[in-house]
């Protein structure tokens, strides 16, 4: 599928991508100025409020070094939410035959979530072969990902769910884990207490992390 290579020049370019929850729009752009001085330039903005999409609008407009990505995409809509903002990526927690479809329609790389041989088959026979696992510790951990490797050689992934600190340096000595995603680095009460210097700290440690 095309857009295959740039999502892989995207998720190369930090270990550790933050998936923010955002509840205040004013909020997005000392928390993403944060997560860049950290070292974390590649975002991931939840469909999960209703500030999400101002939140993304305002780190687009005001902090070119952050590469920001719409997540929770769930229907094709949140796929064309996430096209006109102006997103780099789109990224799901799963996949469904009108989301691939919307995706191979549209121009937006898009990284579609897997949690089972059948989501793969559906996934790679559409050419996606960047996927994020999810959620990744709770659906079989690194075992999983081994498993899965027998039968799809070429996916490569980013896991997101149950991934923190203390096992993000496993998942990215895997060779088939590009990114991790993880929201511990920007927690729902930091970003609500605007606590930029924790945000900012923690991601410099993520960034360190491969
Ligand atoms: C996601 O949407 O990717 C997850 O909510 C992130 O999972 P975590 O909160 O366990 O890091």
């Amino acid at each position: 599928m095309k857009n295959q290579s740039r999502l892989a020049e995207l998720f190369a370019l930090a270990p550790v991508i933050p998936v923010i929850t955002i509840e205040q729009a004013a909020q997005a752009v000392p928390l993403a100025e944060a997560l860049v001085a950290g070292g974390l330039r590649v975002i991931e903005i939840t469909l999960r409020t209703p500030a999400a999409v101002d939140a993304a609008r305002a780190i687009i407009a005001e902090v070119p070094a952050a590469i920001v990505g719409i997540g929770t995409v769930l229907t094709p809509d949140d796929l064309d939410r996430a096209a006109k903002l102006g997103a780099a990526f789109a990224i799901s927690p799963g996949q469904s035959a009108d989301l691939l479809q919307a995706a191979a329609s549209g121009d937006l790389p898009f990284v579609p979530g897997i949690q089972t041989a059948s989501d793969l088959i559906a996934c790679v026979t559409r050419g996606h072969e960047l996927v994020k696992f999810f959620p990744a510790m709770q659906a079989g951990g690194l075992a999983m990902l081994n498993a899965l490797g027998g039968p799809f050689p070429q996916v490569r992934y980013c896991p997101t769910g149950g991934i923190s600190e203390a096992n993000a340096r496993e998942w990215l000595a895997h060779p088939k884990v590009v990114a991790v995603g993880g929201s511990w680095i920007a927690s729902a009460s930091d970003i609500k207490t605007g606590a930029w210097s924790s945000i900012e700290a923690r991601a410099r440690a993520a960034s360190g992390l491969r």
